[in-house]
């Protein structure tokens, strides 16, 4: 015996993401920002001059990747049940990725799901985190490994909270839009060698390219397939980076920055990439004071790494690999020996 569910459905997630000044904005339900003392500190009074609602509530978390757990989440959900928000109700995240990424986990699970808004106040969440659902947090067993799509109603990037962003956050930020501009699209990374981001209006156009170049691939492939996973160009290098320092040294972009060199360098020996085309990434990189070289003391036990990667549960590793500029391959055919090689060019001299 069988009984079919006929749950075949269209289902419109589409929204808006908007980069300028915030619109004044007043919502008719329940509605609650969830920040942290830091952004709130700076920015909340900014937001209040924009946001109203019938009931609003300001729910504060602790500042920090550290604190992208359990306990936060709880601390958002409590604070949902005890002003009895419901199915109709609003969350807004009011933050950097940490925030956007716990918020949207929050609204994902509370009463199987509610709407929520991304205000992301770091150049890192305003181009990469707050667009495309991804939404979770930490445990003992690694990063993100808890989560859930849980796309956005909308996106409001506002480039004015980026005026209180340390120069090192804002780099790293940086290196998440060259990481776009390498693998999707040409024009945007020759735009980029040319512009100077400090420039507020040169800023905006940059964000919109790389918020249109994430949407891009995002329409096509939301749930990571296949192609989304090219966003994870810099990442395999770089999150054995910052596993094997502890999450101390390097910020996330940082870490992604070499990352993008080695990946670089194994598209070099692969024959994917030009040497000259590899250089200019790395000189774009340094304009912006991010690190390009790493010393790495044992290959083998940086291979071995890959492997503790989540994305690397079923033995394989997944690279992502530049082709040319605006162009990627993913494969996890690469020789060890290939890599084992390019790894050794990293080794103290
Ligand atoms: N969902 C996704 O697709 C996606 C993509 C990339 C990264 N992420 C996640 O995003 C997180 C990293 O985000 P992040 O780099 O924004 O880190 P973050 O949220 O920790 O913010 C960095 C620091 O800057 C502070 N800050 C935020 N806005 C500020 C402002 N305007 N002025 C001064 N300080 C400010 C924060 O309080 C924090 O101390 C990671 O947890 C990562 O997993 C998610
Ligand atoms: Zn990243």
């Amino acid at each position: 015996m069988q009984v079919n569910i006929p749950l075949k459905q269209i289902v419109d997630n589409s929204y808006d993401i908007t980069i300028d000044a915030m619109p004044k904005m007043h919502f008719h339900k329940k509605v609650a920002i969830v920040t942290n003392p830091k952004v709130a500190g700076l920015h909340l009074a900014y937001l209040l001059s924009k946001i109203s609602a019938k009931e609003l509530y300001i729910i504060t978390v602790p500042d920090g990747e550290e604190y992208k757990n359990q306990a936060s989440i709880d601390t958002i959900l409590e604070s949902l049940f005890n002003h009895r928000f419901n199915r109709s109700s609003l969350l807004i995240a009011f933050g950097g990725g940490v925030i956007g990424d716990m918020t949207g986990y929050a609204a994902s699970i509370y009463e199987r799901g509610i709407d929520f808004i991304q205000i992301p106040t770091t150049l890192l969440s305003q181009v990469d985190a707050s667009v495309g659902g991804k939404t979770g947090m930490n445990n003992r067993y690694g990063k993100n490994l808890i989560g859930a799509f849980h796309q956005p109603q909308a996106v409001y990037i506002d480039p004015i909270f980026l005026e209180t962003l340390p120069k090192r956050e804002f780099a790293a930020g940086v290196a998440e839009i060259v990481k776009m501009a390498v693998t999707f699209n040409k024009d945007f990374f020759e735009f980029l060698e040319h512009a100077d981001l400090n420039d507020k209006i040169v800023l905006q156009e940059a964000i919109k390219q790389a918020v249109e170049t994430k949407a891009g691939v995002v329409a096509k492939d939301e749930k990571e397939r296949g192609l989304r996973a090219a966003l994870n160009y810099g990442h395999t290098f770089g999150h054995v980076i910052e596993s094997q320092t502890q999450y101390k040294r390097y910020l996330h972009g940082e870490a992604v920055a070499i990352g993008m060199v080695m990946a670089n360098k194994t598209a070099v020996a692969m024959g994917l990439m030009d040497e000259d085309e590899a250089q200019r990434v790395e000189k774009l990189l340094q304009k912006y004071s991010l690190p390009t070289d790493y010393v790495i003391e044992d290959v083998e036990a940086f291979y071995e790494t890959f492997y503790l990667d989540k994305k690397s549960l079923d033995a394989s590793v997944t690279f992502i690999i530049p082709h040319h500029l605006g162009g990627v391959k993913i494969t996890d055919a690469v020789d060890k020996h290939l890599i084992l090689d390019v790894l050794k060019t990293f080794k103290a001299s």
